[in-house]
């Protein structure tokens, strides 16, 4: 097999392989491949997501899909979470694989495209984070809103989940290359940047004068960058919720009012069994918290129906805590059974059919929530920030401070912020005018 001149990489799961991505398409950028089409690349990066079973089988019937109309294929590499979790597995049941790279070692693509090129099959499961960050080139333009990886892996083992598996250990990225990156980034266009760990709030640190950190104090940092408009952070964890934390949100103006706090079920006997760390009221009195501190902040989660064991009445209490807490958006998820998990031996395995009826009930209150939260915004005048441009002539869609995608008929470039009034709403999106300020 020939050295690949091109390249398309497809990202699966969450926005760390988002990041993930881009960086590897810098990576390989630099190495003076070019990005091309996925039926004309010389090298596809599947960069897949093990999280649930429909993701991670995906990656096969998508590697079926890669031959082309006269029998030839493309290089493959099987990237990300699958790559970490099935290793060399996967070219045994897919052996047109030629690369298997997981989600801490892909800073060394270029030496395993060498290696597949030379007839051999490149194989790096290698756990080290830190290697990979300082090995990876300088970032090139992303555009007006950027993901910055600031921590990664997770020390939590909730019961169901492979992520600790997948990422290993909970690490931080020093303050320093974080700044940098943020600094590079701004250079670049970006007018807001996102943080991003497994558990984002768990990053620790030190700042120039070696005084201990957490992610507020990063916050504040990036606070008094010039050219830096808008923060945000995600996935965040109950249990690394801060005051410092709480009360950025109070302090903190470019801190965007939205917290996605996942908390997947409202019962404390399935939350201890699932091993997350918070009850059902640690949980609320975190989100009271954060609404004394900015009372506009929009909640979001992640929800996960049909956990082994889970009653009727039980899946009762997670309808009680949507009620009570009210969200802008969530995420909800059928439980899915994952190898090498606890929760998967356990007994009790709740039906599917079950967790369909489950699921639907969940995301038909969820849908009625943010439909509301969207209705409400009606008649406010705030800020977007353009990202790209609409579907109709004219038309540019821009993010709200509360992520909520606006529709805006405007002159305005991409990555300009412009002042608006929410006019309509939708389900999912809203429609806004913008404000002409008159001459003074
Ligand atoms: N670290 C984050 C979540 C990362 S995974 C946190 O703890 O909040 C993203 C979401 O996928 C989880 O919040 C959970 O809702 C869902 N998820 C994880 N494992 C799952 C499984 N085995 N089955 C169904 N959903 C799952
Ligand atoms: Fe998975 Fe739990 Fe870690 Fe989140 S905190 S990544 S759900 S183990
Ligand atoms: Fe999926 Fe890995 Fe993210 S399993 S959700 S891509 S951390």
């Amino acid at each position: 097999m020939t050295i690949p001149k091109t390249f398309h990489i497809k990202s699966f799961g969450c926005q760390m392989n988002v990041y993930d991505g881009a960086r590897m398409a810098e990576l390989l950028e630099s190495e003076g491949m070019a990005a091309a089409q996925s039926g004309e690349a010389d090298l596809v990066v599947l960069n897949t997501c093990h999280i649930r079973e429909r993701a991670a089988e995906k990656v096969y019937s998508d590697i079926g899909r890669l031959k082309r109309d006269d029998g030839s294929r493309p290089m493959i590499a099987v990237a990300g979470c699958v790559a970490q979790a099935e290793g060399a597995e996967i070219p045994r049941r897919a052996p047109s694989v030629d690369i298997v790279v997981g989600p801490q070692a892909y800073h060394r693509l270029p030496e395993l495209i060498a290696e597949a090129g030379g007839g051999g099959r490149g194989l790096d499961m290698a756990l080290a984070a830190e290697t990979k960050f300082g090995a990876l080139p300088p970032r090139r333009r992303q555009g007006p809103s950027a993901f910055l990886t600031v921590q990664e892996g997770c020390d939590k083992f909730c019961t169901y989940c492979v992520v600790p598996y997948t990422r290993g250990a909970e690490i931080s990225r020093g303050w320093s290359a974080i700044v940098d990156e943020a600094k590079a980034l701004i250079d670049m266009g970006a007018r807001e940047i996102t943080l991003l760990g497994q558990n984002v709030n768990a990053w620790r640190g030190e700042d120039p004068a070696g005084r201990a950190q957490g992610l507020d104090g990063l916050i504040r940092a990036l606070d008094v960058l010039p050219g830096l408009e808008r923060i945000r952070y995600t996935t965040s964890h109950p249990a690394d919720m801060t005051d410092g934390l709480i009360e950025a949100h109070r302090d903190v103006a470019k801190l965007m009012p939205f917290l996605h706090l996942p908390v997947q079920s409202g019962n404390d006997r399935i939350l201890k069994a699932m091993n997350r760390s918070h009850s059902n009221a640690s949980y609320r009195a975190i989100i009271d918290r954060a609404r004394d501190a900015r009372p506009d902040i929009a909640i979001s989660g992640d929800f996960i129906v049909g956990f082994p064991g889970e009653s009727d009445a039980e899946f009762e209490d997670t309808l009680k805590i949507i009620e009570a807490v009210n969200y802008a958006q969530a995420y909800s998820f059928k439980y899915s059974p994952r190898p090498g998990t606890p929760a998967a031996a356990m007994d009790e395995q709740v039906a599917p059919t079950l967790m369909d009826e489950r699921l639907q009930r969940l995301q038909a209150l969820i849908e009625r929530q943010q439909y509301a939260f969207n209705q409400a915004s009606v008649g406010l005048r705030t800020q977007i920030l353009i990202e790209r441009q609409g579907r109709k002539p004219g038309q540019k869609l821009g993010k709200s401070p509360w992520l909520q995608s606006v529709h805006v008929t405007t002159e305005a470039p991409i990555g300009a912020i412009v002042d608006i009034e929410i006019a309509s709403a939708g389900p999912h999106s809203l429609g806004g005018a913008e404000l002409i300020q008159a001459a003074a």
